[in-house]
């Protein structure tokens, strides 16, 4: 009389574990569209990668009287960058999906922008800019997966909280600098920057970096 459901379930589960063992970690009872969530992954695969190499270049580039605790903090958030990319990619192959390392299009894979900034308070701002879209973005995909795939789901509300905290450090650096500009070391000349320059004696208007368009 006494029906054991649970363990008849346990049984089926351990055969279509081992009918499918070639599929690795993806089971017939993951609900998410793989593909989809691997092309997720992928881009935000290709936003993390974009931003350690943004705060790299702004940790090398930093100069001025506060620059020294700004740049430890722009190394500091490119070290755990790489941590996110580095666990995007190892759930991408879970997946039996590939991460994708190729610069071609890496840009146009990532969810913010690569933008050098100006000066100490320029970098700041488009870090602040690029977390908030990573913020955004990260909360999106989280919605989308809803308990479809809880290990990507809560893997990635690990980065989010972590992406808010770079938020409000960038935040609060900011504060701190208020609007006194620190010079960063001049950039090298770039062929795909056009820079334009007043014809006469006129005080330089001060760029703020603004994003390139995706
Ligand atoms: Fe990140
Ligand atoms: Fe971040």
């Amino acid at each position: 009389m006494a029906a054991k459901p649970f363990l008849t379930d346990i049984q089926t589960i351990r055969k279509r574990a081992r009918e499918h063992i070639d599929q690795g970690a993806v089971t017939a009872g993951y609900h998410a569209d793989r593909k989809t969530v691997v092309k997720l992954l992928n881009e935000a695969l290709a936003t993390e990668i974009v931003c350690v190499l943004r705060y790299k270049y702004h940790y090398y580039m930093a100069s001025g009287i506060n620059a020294k605790s700004v740049a430890a903090e722009f190394l500091e958030h490119a070290t755990e960058e790489q941590g996110h990319a580095d666990r995007i990619a190892e759930r991408i192959t879970q997946l039996d999906g590939a991460p994708d390392f190729s610069p071609d299009g890496l840009s146009t894979r990532s969810h913010s922008d690569y933008v050098e900034g100006d000066d100490l308070v320029d970098m700041i701002k488009e870090n602040l800019v690029a977390e908030r879209i990573a913020i955004d973005t990260y909360r999106d995909i989280i919605q989308y997966l809803e308990n479809d795939d809880p290990t990507t789901r809560r893997m990635l509300e690990e980065i989010l909280a972590n992406e808010e905290e770079h938020a409000e450090d960038m935040a609060t650096l900011l504060e701190q600098l208020g609007k006194k500009g620190e010079p960063a070391k001049p950039a090298p000349p770039r062929r795909d920057l056009v820079v334009t320059r007043p014809s006469k004696a006129a005080k330089p208007k001060k760029s703020h970096g603004k994003s390139k368009k995706k």
